[in-house]
């Protein structure tokens, strides 16, 4: 890991064993991108654009013979001089005119990685880690610009910010700041991104990259289910085993723009940042304004590559070190067993059941504040109704903990509803446009979270539910997206930044929380996975994918997710059939399975299974606890199925491997082609755990596995191989 000045070549060289990023200063004054992919020793100029005379073009005041800026790699480019491309900063001056010449002025070295003030980062000591901080200036515009580069160990990642200051004597309006922008070569490359809405999370979109822009993108003040805050540029023949890949993803949980442009010359600029639309930040002068953090991934070992790359960085450096490597507790969620429906009895009879099985830990869900049995009351009180739970919460946690099991709770701080005492007392804590009605979602409104006496209000909340010690998780669920942007406490200067300021809240209480009670786990949710996002990883270490516990819908759930996120993070539970959400039935092995190798839980009412089914939940769960460490320290592998009608992953420990193959259909036509195993010693033996068959690495890997026809649709093969120390 290193990062070289090239004095005499003006070229700044960031690199490790893995990738390289070169740029290059122009004249002294511009700064321009050279190269980003798989480490080189040094560089000397080559690959660089053959400029020529063009017709319809501007000149301009460089070095570079026929240079227009129109297709100049300009590392973090604005619109105003001629480069008509996606621009990646615009701040508008006191005088109302949006414009900027960012010219180079210096950079410097730095051990370790910074944070962002107020945003989750990625953290990293000072000897696995170095940082390039680069400033850009337009004195006259009062505009300093500080773009920020980390690289950690030999991870193929590198992590950008930039870092805006008013240096003038008048406020500046920053109307878009991108976290990264990147100039790719003229080449063919596919684009994928995760798509989805609620209950049919994280599906993935290929595509090939064609001339114009090609983006996603949410403005529902919050990531998402229907776009996920990440789109990868691939070589054509990219597959999860092989191409190259270009990932970009953003550790932010609002509105966001990802989006990739193939210009005129098919030259390709990608960006990722907060949303330009609905967005304006004033900016003081002797202010500054941080950026979120992006992550810009590359991989020559396909899909999988890229994958690992960001599960490495997540687990290691971003996820909270208390939990991230750590088994978690198996649970028990009362949603679908008992929806708002809850009682003393009802917990008491579960979570018996639920030791008896080998569960560790007992969720109560939503219903247990409400005045009735439905999701339209008494959102934003937070008061116990001790009709339903004498005794309120206290009592319900003793009854759990007697039982020897851990207990948590569901909440929803940031919802508010129209009946709650909190809004009769405080209208004005709520997002609303004065003299508007306000648009309900899921019957509620959203909580100001740009105000900081609403932020101390939940806080205070939380505090008085946590401080006696009764919980040990809590589900921190949000269920609508942010209408009616605005806030009223923000004057007509700062309006445009109600949506950013409503994140920078939400993370300010969510670091509050870790924080303060550092060993409780919570798991984050919004009407499933609507805000699955590297943000939110940085405060909870796992996030509930979606509403929809079908098992066969959530192979692909799972699957699309774990593109980005490690499976610990992705918590997955096995509920009762036909499923709640598609009617479908599933065998309880299959639904066990397609959880066993996610964070696994259980929601379902324990008192409709059978005995036989008890028993075998008491097997899963002994089972799974005998392998859920190799699980959480393994590599996670999605493979190219011999068709469509399969879907396979695999876990690869030092000690063991796990392989999970889904035959969807019974299809006796297509049910005998191979599936390889990958990530295994080749060298070593492997012995079927259940079988005592032995087989060679290379066996496995190069030759495959078959599995026998079985007559049942969403039927799984679940293998596990323990690595043997003699060899073939
Ligand atoms: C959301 C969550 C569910 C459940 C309900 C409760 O939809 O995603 O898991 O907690 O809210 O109202």
């Amino acid at each position: 890991m290193s990062i070289i000045f090239d004095e005499k070549q003006q070229i700044l060289h960031i690199k490790n064993k893995a990738v390289s990023y070169i740029m290059e200063i122009v004249d002294g004054k511009y700064l321009v991108h050279r190269y980003f992919g798989p480490s080189v020793r040094s560089y000397h100029k080559t690959g660089i654009p053959q400029y020529f005379k063009r017709g319809y073009a501007t000149e301009h005041d460089i070095s570079i013979p026929h240079a227009s800026f129109d297709d100049l790699p300009f590392e973090y480019p604005v619109r105003e001089h001629g480069d008509f491309r996606i621009p990646a900063f615009a701040a508008e001056s006191a005088s109302g005119i949006v414009y900027s010449d960012l010219r180079f002025s210096s950079f410097e070295v730095q051990k370790g990685k910074p944070g962002i003030p107020g945003l989750p980062s990625v953290f990293a000591s000072e000897e696995e880690s170095e940082t390039l901080k680069i400033i850009c200036e337009d004195p006259k515009a009062g505009i300093r610009i500080f773009l920020y580069y980390s690289v950690i160990g030999d991870l193929a990642v590198l992590l950008r910010h930039q870092e805006i200051e008013n240096t003038g004597k008048k406020p500046l309006k920053l109307h878009n700041v991108q976290s990264l922008s990147l100039e790719l070569p003229a080449r063919s490359y596919d684009v994928l991104s995760l798509y989805g809405s609620h209950a049919k999370e994280a599906n993935k979109n290929r595509f090939p990259l064609h001339h114009g822009i090609q983006r996603f993108e949410s403005l529902r003040g919050s990531s998402s289910p229907q776009n996920q805050q990440f789109f990868a540029l691939l070589s054509p023949d990219a597959a999860e085993e092989k191409g190259e890949v270009y990932g970009f993803h953003l550790i932010y949980s609002g509105n966001f723009l990802a989006q990739a442009e193939c210009d005129q010359f098919g030259n390709v600029r990608a960006q990722i940042g907060i949303h330009p639309e609905n967005f304006c930040w004033t900016l003081e002068p002797g202010e500054t304004f941080s950026s979120p953090e992006a992550v810009l991934n590359y991989s020559d070992e396909g899909l999988n590559g890229m994958s690992h790359n960001f599960h490495q960085l997540y687990l290691n450096h971003l996820i909270p070190s208390h939990f991230a490597r750590r088994p978690r507790p198996v649970l028990l969620n009362s949603w679908e067993a008992m929806y708002c429906d809850v009682s003393l009895e009802k917990i008491e009879t579960q979570a018996e059941l639920a030791k008896k099985a080998g569960i560790e830990l007992f969720v109560l869900d939503d219903g247990w504040f409400r005045s009735g049995n439905t999701t339209r009351t008494s959102m934003g009180d937070w008061i116990c109704n001790e009709n339903k739970l004498p005794g309120g919460i206290s009592a319900a946690a003793r009854i759990v903990h007697e039982k020897g099991l851990q207990f948590g709770l569901w909440f929803e701080p940031e919802a508010v509803g129209k009946d709650s005492i909190l809004y009769q007392e405080h209208p004005d804590w709520v997002i609303h446009v004065p003299g508007y009605s306000m648009t309900e979602g899921r019957h509620e409104y959203l909580l100001d979270l740009s105000q900081k006496t609403v932020r101390d209000y939940i806080k205070n909340m939380l505090h008085s539910y946590l401080k006696n010690g009764d919980i040990d998780y809590i589900k921190w669920d949000m269920n609508r997206p942010l209408t009616d942007v605005n806030s009223v406490l923000l004057d007509y200067n700062h309006k445009g930044e109600t949506s950013h300021r409503y994140i920078l809240g939400l993370y300010d209480i969510l670091n509050w929380l870790k924080q303060t009670y550092p060993e409780l786990l919570v798991e984050g949710c919004s009407s499933g996975g609507a805000r699955f996002d590297p943000g939110m990883l940085y405060y909870v270490p796992q996030i509930w994918a979606s509403d929809n516990t079908d098992a066969y819908d959530r192979i692909s759930i799972q699957d699309g997710f774990s593109l980005l996120y490690p499976p610990s993070a992705i918590s997955s539970h096995v509920s009762i059939t036909p499923n709640h959400q598609t009617g479908r039935s599933t065998s309880l092995e299959t639904r066990y399975r397609t959880a066993s190798l996610f964070t696994l839980g259980y929601e379902l009412d324990l008192t409709l299974c059978s005995s036989e089914e008890l028993k075998e939940i008491r097997d899963q769960i002994r089972d799974y606890k005998q392998i859920r460490s190799a699980l959480i320290q393994g590599v996670f592998y999605r493979h190219t199925s011999p068709d469509d009608n399969h879907l396979m992953w695999s876990v690869v420990s030092d000690t063991d491997c796990f392989v999970y193959i889904m035959q969807k259909f019974h299809d006796p036509l297509r049910s005998h082609g191979r599936f390889h195993l990958c990530g295994l010693d080749a060298d070593s033996d492997y012995q079927n755990a259940d079988t005592g068959e032995i087989f060679c690495g290379d066996e496995l890997m190069k030759i495959g596995i078959t599995v026998p026809l079985i007559k049942e649709d969403f039927h799984v093969f679940f293998l596990h191989f323990q690595k043997m120390e003699l060899k073939c």
